[in-house]
């Protein structure tokens, strides 16, 4: 109670303005503060490998989901896999221009922090084999058991769906089987036309970031107020 009182006391009592959560950049290139976000954010306790996806078809009608980043790559694309007869695999067929969220909130030194990245740009497919190296390297064997269990997208029966889960995952870990990628499954990678990047301390004002990639694939990087 007393810690609190004595709060409210430095914010207003001492007439403290609200402040500026400034964003502090190391390097011109977005990837390097996109991946300092997540490290941070994950050292913290906070869940930062998943972004939501939104789509549209070619007539403007949006879809959004989450999918687990799979990796940043060096120019900030953020690739994902998905199995191919998902409908934000066959809206991006049909329109590849995409946006993407990622939401990072959690406590720093008893400082609530929010911070926000959304992107703007084109999915661009990825080749087969690369999208076998994500499914064996990269991705987790439960989110692989579940592509294989799921590489036709018809409902199934329950029970039968658990008994075959539980078969997978008991054969990965006493026989040590490798599964075989599926062939629906596909990977792609968000290259960003633009990054923003939002970041809010507490109660004091946001600072915003926009990087916005030139024609010659250069990065020019704008700071506003939110
Ligand atoms: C945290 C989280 C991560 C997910 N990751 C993926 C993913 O990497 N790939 C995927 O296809 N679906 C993923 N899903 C499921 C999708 O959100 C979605 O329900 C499913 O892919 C069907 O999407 P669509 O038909 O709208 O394309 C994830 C869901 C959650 C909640």
């Amino acid at each position: 109670m007393f810690t609190r009182l004595f709060k409210i006391f430095l914010r207003f009592g001492s007439r403290q303005p609200y402040r500026i959560s400034r964003i502090e950049l190391k390097s011109s290139n977005p990837a390097c503060l996109l991946l300092e976000w997540l490290e941070q954010a994950e050292k913290r306790g906070a869940k930062a490998r998943a972004m939501n996806l939104a789509t549209a078809t070619k007539n403007g009608e949006v879809s959004s989901r989450h999918v687990a980043i799979s990796e940043i790559t060096d120019d900030a694309s953020i690739v994902f896999t998905s199995q191919n007869y998902t409908s934000k695999i066959t809206n991006i067929e049909e329109n590849p221009q995409v946006a993407a969220t990622i939401l990072l909130q959690y406590e720093d030194s008893g400082v609530n922090i929010l911070k926000q990245i959304v992107l703007t740009g084109k999915a661009v497919k990825l080749p087969h084999e690369t999208c076998k190296e994500y499914f064996t390297k990269v991705i987790t064997v439960s989110q692989q058991i579940r592509y294989v269990l799921t590489k036709k997208s018809e409902w199934v029966d329950c029970d039968e769906f658990n008994e075959a889960h539980d078969t997978l995952l008991t054969d990965i870990s006493t026989k040590g089987t490798k599964l075989e990628m599926p062939d629906t499954l596909v990977a792609y990678k968000i290259v960003p036309h633009t990054l923003d990047f939002y970041y809010m301390s507490q109660h004091n004002i946001g600072d915003r970031l926009v990087f916005t990639r030139t024609n010659d694939n250069q990065w020019k990087c704008v700071r506003k107020l939110t």
